[in-house]
Protein backbone atom coordinates (compact mmCIF):
# COMPACT_ATOMS: atom_id res chain seq x y z
CA UNK A 1 0.00 0.00 0.00
CA UNK A 2 1.22 3.66 -0.66
CA UNK A 3 -0.27 7.23 -0.83
CA UNK A 4 -0.97 8.77 -3.74
CA UNK A 5 1.55 10.74 -5.39
CA UNK A 6 2.74 12.55 -8.20
CA UNK A 7 5.98 9.92 -9.99
CA UNK A 8 9.37 11.19 -8.81
CA UNK A 9 10.86 13.87 -10.66
CA UNK A 10 14.61 13.64 -9.10
CA UNK A 11 16.44 11.30 -7.53
CA UNK A 12 18.97 11.39 -4.39
CA UNK A 13 21.07 8.96 -2.46
CA UNK A 14 23.22 8.21 0.45
CA UNK A 15 24.60 5.00 2.35
CA UNK A 16 21.70 5.17 4.89
CA UNK A 17 18.54 8.23 5.12
CA UNK A 18 17.35 9.05 8.48
CA UNK A 19 14.04 10.77 8.60
CA UNK A 20 13.62 13.34 11.37
CA UNK A 21 15.84 15.66 13.14
CA UNK A 22 14.83 15.72 16.58
CA UNK A 23 16.74 13.50 19.46
CA UNK A 24 16.17 10.51 18.28
CA UNK A 25 17.33 10.94 14.32
CA UNK A 26 20.18 13.46 15.04
CA UNK A 27 22.01 11.03 18.07
CA UNK A 28 21.66 8.17 15.30
CA UNK A 29 22.85 10.21 12.18
CA UNK A 30 26.04 11.73 14.54
CA UNK A 31 26.79 7.82 15.59
CA UNK A 32 26.48 6.79 11.96
CA UNK A 33 29.17 9.52 10.92
CA UNK A 34 31.99 7.48 12.97
CA UNK A 35 32.09 4.68 10.57
CA UNK A 36 32.36 7.54 7.61
CA UNK A 37 28.69 5.94 6.08
CA UNK A 38 27.60 8.97 4.00
CA UNK A 39 23.58 10.01 5.86
CA UNK A 40 21.15 12.22 4.52
CA UNK A 41 18.95 13.33 6.79
CA UNK A 42 15.44 14.98 5.91
CA UNK A 43 13.09 16.63 7.53
CA UNK A 44 9.61 18.08 7.37
CA UNK A 45 9.87 21.06 8.21
CA UNK A 46 12.78 23.32 9.63
CA UNK A 47 15.42 21.88 11.39
CA UNK A 48 14.53 22.13 14.73
CA UNK A 49 11.21 21.52 14.63
CA UNK A 50 9.28 18.41 16.35
CA UNK A 51 9.18 17.01 19.68
CA UNK A 52 12.57 17.70 21.29
CA UNK A 53 12.61 21.08 21.16
CA UNK A 54 9.40 21.24 23.05
CA UNK A 55 10.65 18.74 26.18
CA UNK A 56 10.56 20.90 29.39
CA UNK A 57 10.82 18.46 32.42
CA UNK A 58 14.66 16.75 31.56
CA UNK A 59 16.25 13.39 30.74
CA UNK A 60 16.34 10.77 33.62
CA UNK A 61 19.61 8.47 33.78
CA UNK A 62 21.04 7.33 37.31
CA UNK A 63 24.09 9.74 37.35
CA UNK A 64 23.31 10.62 40.78
CA UNK A 65 24.86 9.87 43.90
CA UNK A 66 23.69 6.34 45.27
CA UNK A 67 21.44 6.19 42.47
CA UNK A 68 21.97 2.69 40.17
CA UNK A 69 20.26 1.41 37.17
CA UNK A 70 18.78 -1.12 38.79
CA UNK A 71 16.52 1.55 40.49
CA UNK A 72 15.80 3.76 37.53
CA UNK A 73 14.53 0.45 36.30
CA UNK A 74 12.14 -0.82 39.24
CA UNK A 75 10.55 2.95 38.81
CA UNK A 76 10.44 2.45 35.02
CA UNK A 77 8.37 -1.34 35.12
CA UNK A 78 6.05 0.48 37.87
CA UNK A 79 5.09 2.93 35.64
CA UNK A 80 5.00 0.34 32.82
CA UNK A 81 2.25 -1.23 34.50
CA UNK A 82 3.14 -4.58 33.67
CA UNK A 83 3.78 -4.51 30.52
CA UNK A 84 7.58 -3.38 29.84
CA UNK A 85 10.14 -5.55 27.86
CA UNK A 86 12.68 -6.27 30.85
CA UNK A 87 15.45 -6.70 28.41
CA UNK A 88 14.71 -3.31 26.44
CA UNK A 89 14.52 -1.32 30.00
CA UNK A 90 17.83 -3.06 30.94
CA UNK A 91 19.50 -1.71 27.75
CA UNK A 92 17.87 1.71 28.14
CA UNK A 93 18.63 2.30 32.52
CA UNK A 94 22.12 0.63 31.73
CA UNK A 95 23.34 2.62 28.57
CA UNK A 96 21.68 6.05 29.85
CA UNK A 97 24.29 7.26 32.22
CA UNK A 98 26.70 7.24 28.63
CA UNK A 99 24.57 8.31 26.80
CA UNK A 100 24.17 11.18 28.62
CA UNK A 101 27.89 11.84 29.27
CA UNK A 102 28.39 11.64 25.49
CA UNK A 103 25.44 14.14 24.78
CA UNK A 104 27.61 16.36 27.34
CA UNK A 105 30.75 15.79 25.98
CA UNK A 106 29.05 17.08 22.42
CA UNK A 107 28.11 20.35 23.74
CA UNK A 108 24.65 20.02 26.03
CA UNK A 109 24.93 22.33 29.21
CA UNK A 110 22.68 20.86 32.05
CA UNK A 111 21.67 22.74 35.06
CA UNK A 112 24.38 22.78 38.18
CA UNK A 113 23.22 23.11 41.86
CA UNK A 114 24.97 25.59 44.31
CA UNK A 115 27.84 22.77 44.80
CA UNK A 116 28.69 22.94 41.05
CA UNK A 117 27.40 19.09 40.76
CA UNK A 118 24.01 18.63 37.78
CA UNK A 119 21.29 19.53 39.49
CA UNK A 120 18.40 16.80 39.69
CA UNK A 121 14.85 17.17 40.00
CA UNK A 122 12.15 14.56 40.30
CA UNK A 123 9.23 13.77 38.37
CA UNK A 124 5.91 11.44 38.33
CA UNK A 125 6.82 8.17 39.21
CA UNK A 126 10.30 8.56 40.17
CA UNK A 127 11.34 7.51 43.52
CA UNK A 128 14.37 9.78 43.59
CA UNK A 129 15.67 13.44 42.10
CA UNK A 130 17.31 11.79 38.35
CA UNK A 131 16.06 14.12 36.37
CA UNK A 132 18.50 16.41 34.53
CA UNK A 133 17.56 19.72 32.98
CA UNK A 134 18.62 22.61 31.40
CA UNK A 135 17.54 26.52 31.07
CA UNK A 136 15.40 25.25 33.95
CA UNK A 137 12.68 23.85 31.60
CA UNK A 138 13.83 24.21 28.14
CA UNK A 139 15.66 21.04 28.17
CA UNK A 140 14.74 19.80 24.78
CA UNK A 141 15.57 23.51 23.43
CA UNK A 142 19.27 22.73 24.97
CA UNK A 143 19.18 18.72 23.48
CA UNK A 144 18.13 20.34 20.00
CA UNK A 145 20.80 22.69 19.96
CA UNK A 146 23.79 20.69 20.83
CA UNK A 147 22.57 18.25 18.42
CA UNK A 148 21.98 20.45 15.76
CA UNK A 149 25.25 22.20 16.07
CA UNK A 150 27.42 18.62 16.01
CA UNK A 151 25.14 17.85 12.71
CA UNK A 152 25.56 20.88 10.90
CA UNK A 153 29.51 21.02 11.69
CA UNK A 154 29.61 17.98 9.41
CA UNK A 155 29.70 17.71 6.04
CA UNK A 156 29.20 14.22 5.62
CA UNK A 157 25.59 14.44 6.62
CA UNK A 158 23.50 15.99 4.00
CA UNK A 159 20.23 17.76 5.36
CA UNK A 160 16.90 18.60 3.03
CA UNK A 161 14.79 20.35 4.98
CA UNK A 162 11.08 21.03 4.14
CA UNK A 163 10.90 17.50 2.91
CA UNK A 164 8.07 15.37 3.69
CA UNK A 165 9.29 11.39 3.51
CA UNK A 166 5.76 9.82 1.75
CA UNK A 167 6.77 6.14 1.30
CA UNK A 168 9.36 3.49 1.55
CA UNK A 169 11.26 2.02 -1.16
CA UNK A 170 10.90 -1.63 -1.08
CA UNK A 171 12.94 -4.24 -3.47
CA UNK A 172 11.41 -7.28 -5.31
CA UNK A 173 12.37 -8.95 -1.99
CA UNK A 174 10.46 -7.00 0.57
CA UNK A 175 13.80 -4.89 2.01
CA UNK A 176 13.89 -1.44 2.42
CA UNK A 177 16.12 0.63 -0.23
CA UNK A 178 14.58 3.88 0.07
CA UNK A 179 11.81 6.31 0.16
CA UNK A 180 10.19 8.78 -2.10
CA UNK A 181 9.53 12.25 -0.56
CA UNK A 182 7.98 15.62 -1.22
CA UNK A 183 10.14 18.55 -1.16
CA UNK A 184 9.79 22.13 -0.81
CA UNK A 185 12.74 23.63 -2.57
CA UNK A 186 14.41 24.79 -5.23
CA UNK A 187 16.47 23.78 -8.23
CA UNK A 188 16.56 20.38 -9.24
CA UNK A 189 15.29 19.06 -5.33
CA UNK A 190 12.00 20.48 -5.81
CA UNK A 191 8.46 18.40 -5.69
CA UNK A 192 8.43 14.58 -5.43
CA UNK A 193 11.37 13.02 -5.62
CA UNK A 194 13.24 9.66 -4.68
CA UNK A 195 16.02 8.34 -2.29
CA UNK A 196 17.96 5.58 -2.72
CA UNK A 197 19.63 4.30 0.59
CA UNK A 198 21.58 0.77 1.76
CA UNK A 199 19.14 0.96 5.39
CA UNK A 200 15.93 3.67 6.63
CA UNK A 201 15.95 5.23 10.04
CA UNK A 202 12.20 6.25 10.82
CA UNK A 203 13.15 8.59 13.32
CA UNK A 204 9.39 10.82 12.69
CA UNK A 205 8.34 11.47 16.19
CA UNK A 206 4.78 11.04 17.23
CA UNK A 207 1.43 11.04 16.70
CA UNK A 208 -0.39 13.86 19.31
CA UNK A 209 -2.41 15.09 16.38
CA UNK A 210 -4.43 12.11 16.37
CA UNK A 211 -6.20 13.98 18.93
CA UNK A 212 -7.94 17.82 19.50
CA UNK A 213 -5.77 18.97 22.31
CA UNK A 214 -2.31 17.89 22.99
CA UNK A 215 1.01 18.73 24.25
CA UNK A 216 2.74 18.21 20.87
CA UNK A 217 3.67 20.54 17.91
CA UNK A 218 2.39 20.25 14.48
CA UNK A 219 4.56 18.13 12.80
CA UNK A 220 3.76 15.01 14.84
CA UNK A 221 0.97 13.26 13.11
CA UNK A 222 2.68 9.94 13.24
CA UNK A 223 3.76 9.39 9.35
CA UNK A 224 6.57 7.42 10.21
CA UNK A 225 4.01 4.66 12.24
CA UNK A 226 1.67 5.13 8.99
CA UNK A 227 4.71 4.73 6.60
CA UNK A 228 6.32 1.60 8.31
CA UNK A 229 2.35 0.03 8.57
CA UNK A 230 1.65 0.28 4.77
CA UNK A 231 5.35 -0.67 4.00
CA UNK A 232 4.28 -3.92 5.81
CA UNK A 233 6.21 -3.55 9.15
CA UNK A 234 4.76 -4.51 12.70
CA UNK A 235 3.56 -2.24 15.09
CA UNK A 236 2.75 -2.98 18.75
CA UNK A 237 1.08 -1.18 22.13
CA UNK A 238 -0.23 1.63 20.04
CA UNK A 239 -3.38 1.99 22.25
CA UNK A 240 -1.34 3.04 25.07
CA UNK A 241 -1.64 6.84 24.61
CA UNK A 242 0.30 8.81 27.17
CA UNK A 243 -2.79 11.53 28.66
CA UNK A 244 -0.10 14.36 30.80
CA UNK A 245 -2.09 15.39 33.10
CA UNK A 246 -1.09 19.04 33.79
CA UNK A 247 -1.81 20.99 30.01
CA UNK A 248 -2.06 25.03 30.65
CA UNK A 249 -6.56 24.47 29.93
CA UNK A 250 -7.78 27.60 28.01
CA UNK A 251 -10.81 26.39 26.66
CA UNK A 252 -12.31 23.78 25.33
CA UNK A 253 -12.43 25.29 21.32
CA UNK A 254 -8.68 25.57 21.45
CA UNK A 255 -7.40 23.02 19.51
CA UNK A 256 -4.00 21.55 18.63
CA UNK A 257 -0.77 22.24 20.54
CA UNK A 258 -1.87 23.67 24.36
CA UNK A 259 1.06 24.63 26.60
CA UNK A 260 2.55 21.95 28.79
CA UNK A 261 2.80 22.82 32.74
CA UNK A 262 5.94 20.56 33.62
CA UNK A 263 5.55 17.19 35.69
CA UNK A 264 8.73 19.07 37.37
CA UNK A 265 6.59 21.86 38.70
CA UNK A 266 4.99 19.31 40.92
CA UNK A 267 8.16 17.45 41.63
CA UNK A 268 9.66 20.94 43.10
CA UNK A 269 6.05 21.16 45.45
CA UNK A 270 3.06 21.89 43.41
CA UNK A 271 -0.22 20.75 44.65
CA UNK A 272 -3.53 19.56 42.48
CA UNK A 273 -6.30 21.09 43.85
CA UNK A 274 -10.08 20.35 43.11
CA UNK A 275 -12.63 23.15 42.73
CA UNK A 276 -13.08 22.62 46.60
CA UNK A 277 -9.89 23.99 46.79
CA UNK A 278 -8.84 20.49 48.20
CA UNK A 279 -5.85 18.45 47.38
CA UNK A 280 -7.38 15.03 45.80
CA UNK A 281 -4.20 12.68 45.25
CA UNK A 282 -3.10 12.56 48.40
CA UNK A 283 -5.55 9.04 49.84
CA UNK A 284 -5.22 7.74 45.55
CA UNK A 285 -1.43 7.11 45.84
CA UNK A 286 1.58 6.78 48.53
CA UNK A 287 3.55 9.37 45.99
CA UNK A 288 0.42 11.90 45.93
CA UNK A 289 0.89 14.58 43.01
CA UNK A 290 3.92 12.86 41.85
CA UNK A 291 2.00 9.46 41.31
CA UNK A 292 2.90 7.77 37.36
CA UNK A 293 1.54 10.03 34.90
CA UNK A 294 -1.56 7.70 33.90
CA UNK A 295 -2.86 7.44 37.51
CA UNK A 296 -2.17 11.44 38.02
CA UNK A 297 -4.22 11.83 34.84
CA UNK A 298 -7.09 9.52 35.37
CA UNK A 299 -8.04 11.02 38.85
CA UNK A 300 -7.64 14.71 37.36
CA UNK A 301 -10.34 13.50 34.64
CA UNK A 302 -12.51 11.87 37.29
CA UNK A 303 -12.74 15.38 38.66
CA UNK A 304 -13.42 17.34 35.53
CA UNK A 305 -16.33 14.86 35.44
CA UNK A 306 -17.72 14.42 38.72
CA UNK A 307 -17.50 18.52 39.31
CA UNK A 308 -18.90 19.02 35.54
CA UNK A 309 -15.83 21.74 35.42
CA UNK A 310 -13.36 22.03 31.92
CA UNK A 311 -10.39 21.68 34.23
CA UNK A 312 -9.00 21.59 38.12
CA UNK A 313 -6.09 23.70 39.30
CA UNK A 314 -2.47 23.68 40.15
CA UNK A 315 -1.31 25.23 42.73
CA UNK A 316 1.99 26.26 41.90
CA UNK A 317 2.57 29.70 44.28
CA UNK A 318 4.71 28.15 47.01
CA UNK A 319 7.35 27.42 44.49
CA UNK A 320 10.34 30.45 45.63
CA UNK A 321 12.12 30.51 42.67
CA UNK A 322 9.20 30.12 39.80
CA UNK A 323 10.68 32.32 37.37
CA UNK A 324 14.15 31.50 37.54
CA UNK A 325 13.59 27.63 37.66
CA UNK A 326 10.34 27.22 34.86
CA UNK A 327 10.81 30.49 32.49
CA UNK A 328 8.97 28.81 29.26
CA UNK A 329 6.20 27.90 31.41
CA UNK A 330 6.54 31.01 33.96
CA UNK A 331 6.06 33.14 29.93
CA UNK A 332 3.40 30.51 28.33
CA UNK A 333 1.36 31.42 31.84
CA UNK A 334 1.56 34.95 31.35
CA UNK A 335 1.10 34.95 27.73
CA UNK A 336 -2.47 33.63 29.02
CA UNK A 337 -3.51 35.89 31.50
CA UNK A 338 -2.24 33.54 34.86
CA UNK A 339 0.80 34.81 37.19
CA UNK A 340 1.73 31.32 38.22
CA UNK A 341 3.88 33.01 41.39
CA UNK A 342 0.24 34.17 42.33
CA UNK A 343 -2.69 32.63 41.22
CA UNK A 344 -3.84 28.62 40.85
CA UNK A 345 -3.18 27.57 37.34
CA UNK A 346 -6.07 25.82 35.24
CA UNK A 347 -4.70 22.50 34.21
CA UNK A 348 -6.62 19.47 32.37
CA UNK A 349 -4.98 16.06 30.39
CA UNK A 350 -4.17 16.09 27.13
CA UNK A 351 -2.52 13.70 24.49
CA UNK A 352 1.12 14.06 24.92
CA UNK A 353 3.27 10.71 24.53
CA UNK A 354 2.64 7.43 22.28
CA UNK A 355 4.25 4.71 24.07
CA UNK A 356 3.86 2.29 21.32
CA UNK A 357 4.81 2.62 17.62
CA UNK A 358 6.91 0.39 14.96
CA UNK A 359 8.04 -2.76 16.78
CA UNK A 360 11.72 -2.87 16.76
CA UNK A 361 14.07 -5.76 18.46
CA UNK A 362 17.12 -4.21 20.93
CA UNK A 363 18.53 -2.72 17.62
CA UNK A 364 15.96 -0.94 16.37
CA UNK A 365 15.60 -3.68 13.80
CA UNK A 366 11.70 -3.44 12.40
CA UNK A 367 10.14 -6.66 11.02
CA UNK A 368 11.12 -5.34 7.37
CA UNK A 369 14.27 -5.91 6.92
CA UNK A 370 16.84 -2.59 6.31
CA UNK A 371 13.93 -0.79 7.95
CA UNK A 372 14.94 1.04 11.47
CA UNK A 373 12.71 3.00 14.14
CA UNK A 374 13.93 4.95 16.32
CA UNK A 375 12.78 7.12 19.43
CA UNK A 376 8.85 7.97 19.97
CA UNK A 377 8.08 6.24 16.76
CA UNK A 378 9.50 3.17 17.94
CA UNK A 379 8.36 0.59 19.83
CA UNK A 380 11.01 -0.63 21.88
CA UNK A 381 9.15 -2.12 25.08
CA UNK A 382 10.94 0.04 27.55
CA UNK A 383 7.89 2.03 28.11
CA UNK A 384 5.05 -0.59 28.68
CA UNK A 385 1.58 0.66 29.45
CA UNK A 386 2.88 3.79 30.23
CA UNK A 387 6.01 5.76 29.90
CA UNK A 388 7.81 6.72 32.93
CA UNK A 389 8.42 10.61 32.81
CA UNK A 390 11.82 12.05 30.76
CA UNK A 391 12.58 8.46 29.59
CA UNK A 392 11.80 9.90 26.32
CA UNK A 393 14.76 11.73 25.41
CA UNK A 394 17.26 9.25 27.12
CA UNK A 395 15.42 6.45 24.59
CA UNK A 396 15.89 8.74 21.68
CA UNK A 397 20.00 9.02 22.74
CA UNK A 398 20.19 5.21 24.15
CA UNK A 399 18.66 3.47 21.06
CA UNK A 400 19.78 6.10 18.51
CA UNK A 401 23.71 5.17 19.01
CA UNK A 402 22.33 1.50 19.32
CA UNK A 403 21.03 1.37 15.78
CA UNK A 404 24.11 3.34 14.12
CA UNK A 405 26.44 0.57 15.63
CA UNK A 406 24.24 -1.76 14.40
CA UNK A 407 23.93 -0.16 10.89
CA UNK A 408 27.57 -0.15 10.65
CA UNK A 409 28.23 -3.41 11.63
CA UNK A 410 25.91 -4.97 8.66
CA UNK A 411 25.26 -2.68 6.45
CA UNK A 412 24.14 -4.06 3.03
CA UNK A 413 24.43 -3.93 -0.56
CA UNK A 414 22.64 -1.19 -2.68
CA UNK A 415 19.49 -2.84 -3.58
CA UNK A 416 16.87 -1.86 -6.37
CA UNK A 417 13.36 -0.75 -5.59
CA UNK A 418 10.35 -3.04 -6.90
CA UNK A 419 8.08 -1.50 -9.20
CA UNK A 420 5.29 0.28 -8.20
CA UNK A 421 2.33 -2.09 -8.16
CA UNK A 422 -1.22 0.12 -7.37
CA UNK A 423 -3.43 0.46 -4.40
CA UNK A 424 -2.43 3.59 -3.93
CA UNK A 425 -5.05 5.95 -2.05
CA UNK A 426 -5.30 9.24 -0.25
CA UNK A 427 -7.65 10.72 1.78
CA UNK A 428 -9.14 14.90 1.81
CA UNK A 429 -7.67 16.91 4.04
CA UNK A 430 -11.02 17.81 5.42
CA UNK A 431 -11.16 14.56 7.49
CA UNK A 432 -8.72 16.09 9.82
CA UNK A 433 -10.96 17.75 12.09
CA UNK A 434 -13.87 15.50 12.65
CA UNK A 435 -11.09 12.50 13.18
CA UNK A 436 -9.29 14.37 15.98
CA UNK A 437 -12.90 15.32 17.35
CA UNK A 438 -13.64 11.30 17.40
CA UNK A 439 -10.89 10.31 18.64
CA UNK A 440 -10.97 12.48 21.78
CA UNK A 441 -14.60 11.51 22.66
CA UNK A 442 -14.59 7.94 22.39
CA UNK A 443 -10.95 7.26 22.48
CA UNK A 444 -9.22 9.47 24.89
CA UNK A 445 -7.90 9.31 28.76
CA UNK A 446 -11.39 7.31 29.32
CA UNK A 447 -12.82 4.61 26.65
CA UNK A 448 -15.71 2.08 26.58
CA UNK A 449 -16.48 -0.60 23.87
CA UNK A 450 -19.02 1.44 22.97
CA UNK A 451 -17.46 4.74 22.56
CA UNK A 452 -14.93 3.18 20.33
CA UNK A 453 -17.62 1.50 18.36
CA UNK A 454 -18.96 5.12 17.74
CA UNK A 455 -15.22 5.93 17.13
CA UNK A 456 -14.67 3.39 14.59
CA UNK A 457 -17.73 3.90 12.66
CA UNK A 458 -17.22 7.83 12.36
CA UNK A 459 -13.84 6.61 10.86
CA UNK A 460 -15.58 4.77 8.31
CA UNK A 461 -17.30 7.23 7.02
CA UNK A 462 -14.33 9.14 6.94
CA UNK A 463 -12.43 6.41 4.62
CA UNK A 464 -15.19 7.24 2.11
CA UNK A 465 -14.09 11.23 1.76
CA UNK A 466 -11.08 9.91 -0.81
CA UNK A 467 -8.84 12.35 -2.64
CA UNK A 468 -7.01 12.65 -5.92
CA UNK A 469 -5.18 15.61 -5.17
CA UNK A 470 -1.87 14.86 -3.77
CA UNK A 471 -1.16 17.71 -1.35
CA UNK A 472 1.12 17.48 2.43
CA UNK A 473 -2.35 18.15 3.77
CA UNK A 474 -3.94 15.30 2.09
CA UNK A 475 -0.43 13.13 3.58
CA UNK A 476 -0.98 14.13 6.59
CA UNK A 477 -4.48 13.20 6.90
CA UNK A 478 -4.30 10.37 5.57
CA UNK A 479 -1.30 9.24 7.60
CA UNK A 480 -3.65 10.42 10.87
CA UNK A 481 -6.51 8.30 9.75
CA UNK A 482 -3.97 4.94 9.30
CA UNK A 483 -3.30 5.34 13.48
CA UNK A 484 -6.34 6.48 14.63
CA UNK A 485 -7.46 3.39 13.00
CA UNK A 486 -5.20 1.40 14.86
CA UNK A 487 -5.14 2.81 17.75
CA UNK A 488 -8.88 2.27 18.07
CA UNK A 489 -8.75 -1.41 17.27
CA UNK A 490 -6.40 -2.38 19.98
CA UNK A 491 -8.05 -0.42 22.29
CA UNK A 492 -11.52 -2.47 21.59
CA UNK A 493 -9.90 -5.43 21.66
CA UNK A 494 -8.03 -5.00 25.21
CA UNK A 495 -10.58 -6.02 27.12
CA UNK A 496 -9.14 -4.51 30.48
CA UNK A 497 -7.64 -1.43 31.82
CA UNK A 498 -3.74 -1.03 32.18
CA UNK A 499 -1.35 1.65 32.00
CA UNK A 500 -2.71 4.36 30.14
CA UNK A 501 -5.17 1.95 28.39
CA UNK A 502 -8.75 2.64 30.75
CA UNK A 503 -11.60 1.04 30.12
CA UNK A 504 -14.80 2.16 31.72
CA UNK A 505 -16.42 -1.40 30.68
CA UNK A 506 -13.59 -3.33 32.12
CA UNK A 507 -11.82 -1.16 34.77
CA UNK A 508 -9.84 -3.78 36.40
CA UNK A 509 -6.25 -5.03 35.80
CA UNK A 510 -6.20 -8.66 34.13
CA UNK A 511 -3.53 -11.12 34.75
CA UNK A 512 -4.93 -12.46 31.09
CA UNK A 513 -3.77 -9.42 29.50
CA UNK A 514 -0.11 -9.59 29.79
CA UNK A 515 0.38 -9.26 26.88
CA UNK A 516 0.96 -7.03 23.96
CA UNK A 517 -1.00 -6.55 20.64
CA UNK A 518 0.98 -6.60 17.55
CA UNK A 519 -1.21 -5.62 14.44
CA UNK A 520 0.05 -5.01 10.26
CA UNK A 521 -1.33 -4.29 7.62
CA UNK A 522 -1.28 -6.50 4.31
CA UNK A 523 -0.60 -5.06 0.42
CA UNK A 524 -4.71 -4.54 -0.27
CA UNK A 525 -5.19 -2.34 3.16
CA UNK A 526 -6.25 -5.55 4.94
CA UNK A 527 -5.66 -5.40 9.01
CA UNK A 528 -5.08 -8.33 11.15
CA UNK A 529 -3.46 -8.77 14.76
CA UNK A 530 -2.01 -11.03 17.04
CA UNK A 531 -0.74 -11.57 20.34
CA UNK A 532 2.21 -11.58 22.15
CA UNK A 533 3.21 -12.66 25.57
CA UNK A 534 5.67 -9.84 27.50
CA UNK A 535 8.96 -11.03 29.77
CA UNK A 536 8.68 -8.14 31.83
P1 LIG B 1 10.71 14.48 17.43
O1 LIG B 1 11.59 15.28 18.29
O2 LIG B 1 9.25 14.78 17.44
O3 LIG B 1 11.25 14.64 15.95
C1 LIG B 1 10.55 14.07 14.86
C2 LIG B 1 11.13 14.63 13.60
O4 LIG B 1 10.57 13.96 12.48
C3 LIG B 1 10.86 16.10 13.39
O5 LIG B 1 12.02 16.68 12.89
C4 LIG B 1 9.73 16.10 12.35
O6 LIG B 1 9.67 17.28 11.59
C5 LIG B 1 10.16 14.92 11.52
N1 LIG B 1 9.10 14.32 10.71
C6 LIG B 1 7.85 13.94 11.08
N2 LIG B 1 7.20 13.42 10.02
C7 LIG B 1 8.05 13.46 8.97
C8 LIG B 1 7.96 13.09 7.60
N3 LIG B 1 6.85 12.56 7.08
N4 LIG B 1 9.02 13.30 6.80
C9 LIG B 1 10.16 13.86 7.28
N5 LIG B 1 10.31 14.24 8.57
C10 LIG B 1 9.26 14.03 9.40
N6 LIG B 1 10.42 13.61 27.03
C11 LIG B 1 11.38 13.54 27.97
O7 LIG B 1 12.11 12.55 28.04
N7 LIG B 1 11.54 14.56 28.85
C12 LIG B 1 10.78 15.69 28.83
O8 LIG B 1 10.97 16.59 29.62
C13 LIG B 1 9.76 15.77 27.85
N8 LIG B 1 8.96 16.87 27.78
C14 LIG B 1 8.09 16.98 26.73
C15 LIG B 1 7.36 18.16 26.59
C16 LIG B 1 6.55 18.33 25.50
C17 LIG B 1 5.76 19.61 25.33
C18 LIG B 1 6.43 17.30 24.52
C19 LIG B 1 5.56 17.47 23.31
C20 LIG B 1 7.13 16.12 24.68
C21 LIG B 1 7.97 15.96 25.79
N9 LIG B 1 8.70 14.78 25.95
C22 LIG B 1 9.63 14.71 26.93
C23 LIG B 1 8.64 13.72 24.96
C24 LIG B 1 9.86 13.89 24.04
O9 LIG B 1 10.11 15.26 23.82
C25 LIG B 1 9.65 13.23 22.70
O10 LIG B 1 9.13 11.94 22.88
C26 LIG B 1 10.98 13.12 21.98
O11 LIG B 1 11.55 14.40 21.85
C27 LIG B 1 10.77 12.50 20.62
O12 LIG B 1 11.96 12.60 19.90
P2 LIG B 1 11.98 12.05 18.43
O13 LIG B 1 13.32 12.36 17.89
O14 LIG B 1 11.50 10.66 18.42
O15 LIG B 1 10.85 12.92 17.68
C1 LIG C 1 7.18 17.07 31.64
O1 LIG C 1 8.08 17.91 31.74
O2 LIG C 1 6.25 16.97 32.44
C2 LIG C 1 7.22 16.12 30.50
C3 LIG C 1 8.17 15.05 30.81
C4 LIG C 1 8.01 13.89 29.87
O3 LIG C 1 7.09 13.83 29.06
O4 LIG C 1 8.85 12.98 29.98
Amino acid sequence: MKLLAGAPGWTAQADVIVIGSGVAGLTTALNLRSSGLSVLLVTKSHINEGSTKWAQGGIAAALGPGDTPDQHKKDTLIAGAGLCDAAAVDVLVSEGPEAVRKLIARGAVFDKSDTGEIALTREGGHLRNRILHAGGDATGAEVSRALLAAVQNDSGIEVIEHALVIDALLSEDGKACGITLHVIGAGSRDGVGRALARAVVIATGGLGQVYSQTTNPPVSTGDGVAMALRAGAKVADVEFIQFHPTVLWRDTSTGGQQPLISEAVRGEGALLLNHRGERFMVDKHPLAELAPRDIVAKEIFTQIKESGQQHVWLDATGIADFVERFPTIYSSCMANGIDPTKQLIPVAPASHYASGGVLVDLNGHTSVPNLYACGETACTGAHGANRLASNSLLEGLVFGARIAANIVATIGEWLTPAEDIGNEFLLSPNIQLPLQLAMSQGAGVMRSENSLKETLSVLEQLASMQSSQPCIEAWESTNLYLLAKAIVRSALERTESRGSHWRTDFPETSQDWHKRIIQELDKKGNWSSHLEEVYS
